[in-house]
């Protein structure tokens, strides 16, 4: 099973549609998808339309007790998601308070990977969104991954930010003892733009061996494909974003006919 996090502490950099982007082409591969939102603003499982304030069952139920749910449980708040063939991991409103409650419970950091362990044999690709903070939930989304994607806007102060982000990561995962990968995606490209050049410009000369070959552009069919509650793939399969996303997970190997899981998703 592989996981990935996604990550910024900026809100508005594309992490939600990283995330949705990246799943909708890895669930049409035949992969086994699992989307997880562990960003108490819920964004994820908005766009899949589940409204965070009324799912009772969410992310929120890893933290609550110190027992991590056995598999059986965990069955019961997974979510399939009507259009495409992935699995959700839903948000709820009460995500929100995990942080000033939880903070200090023992072994608060690993709960999702314990119970992504318990998923292993279900899925394939566990994609996490998270929040703008680095805290508990962000904490545990680092725990559980072995590749963190970065999106971040091609503008002087996103990549500013970058910076600091990178430097306090650092430190967190000096503390998880294994290493962890990363991917910094130059996105919300403007071409033709000459302060959007030069972003990428820096980006590429603070960031070279992180940021792939992908960039991806502004592109408005992201927020069609949101409007709509389904993957920009299938909404838009030729965008020029959704081309971009395509050639970073092809740059990973993992769109190639070799690839493809023979075994149908299972829910
Ligand atoms: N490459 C892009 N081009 C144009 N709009 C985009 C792009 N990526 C994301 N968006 C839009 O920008 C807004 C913020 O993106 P989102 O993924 O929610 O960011 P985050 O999760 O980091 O807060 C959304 O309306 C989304 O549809
Ligand atoms: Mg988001």
């Amino acid at each position: 099973m592989d996981i990935w996090a996604v990550a910024n502490q900026k809100g508005g950099v594309g992490k939600t549609t990283t995330v949705v982007a990246c799943a909708g082409l890895l669930a049409e591969t035949g992969r086994r998808v699992l989307v997880v939102d562990l960003d108490p603003q819920g964004s994820l499982t908005t766009y899949f339309r589940l409204d965070p304030a009324r799912v009772t069952r969410s992310t929120y139920e890893l933290f609550k007790t110190p027992r991590v749910p056995g598999r059986d449980a965990l069955y019961t708040m997974l979510q399939p998601v009507a259009s495409a063939e992935i699995t959700l991991f839903p948000a709820g409103l009460a995500l929100a308070t995990v942080e000033r409650q939880f903070r200090s419970d023992e072994g608060v950091g690993l709960r999702l990977s314990r119970a992504l362990a318990c998923l292993a044999r279900d899925f394939d690709h566990v994609l996490i969104d998270t929040p703008p903070v680095l805290g508990v939930l962000m904490i545990n989304a680092l725990a559980a991954a072995e590749l963190l994607l970065l999106p971040v806007q091609t503008d002087y102060l996103a990549i500013k930010g970058l910076e600091r982000m990178a430097q306090t990561l650092q430190m967190v995962v000096r503390a998880r003892g294994r290493e962890l990968r990363y991917c910094v995606i130059p996105t919300m490209y403007e071409p033709g733009s000459e302060s959007s050049a030069q972003g990428l410009r820096t980006l590429m000369r603070s960031f070279a061996d992180q940021v792939g070959g992908t960039v991806v552009p502004l592109d408005g069919s992201f927020r069609d494909a949101s409007a709509r509650g389904i993957t920009p793939s299938s909404y838009a399969p030729h965008s020029k974003g959704v081309r971009a996303y395509r050639a970073l997970l092809r740059g990973m190997g993992l769109l190639d006919e070799g690839a493809r899981r023979s075994n149908p998703p299972s829910g």
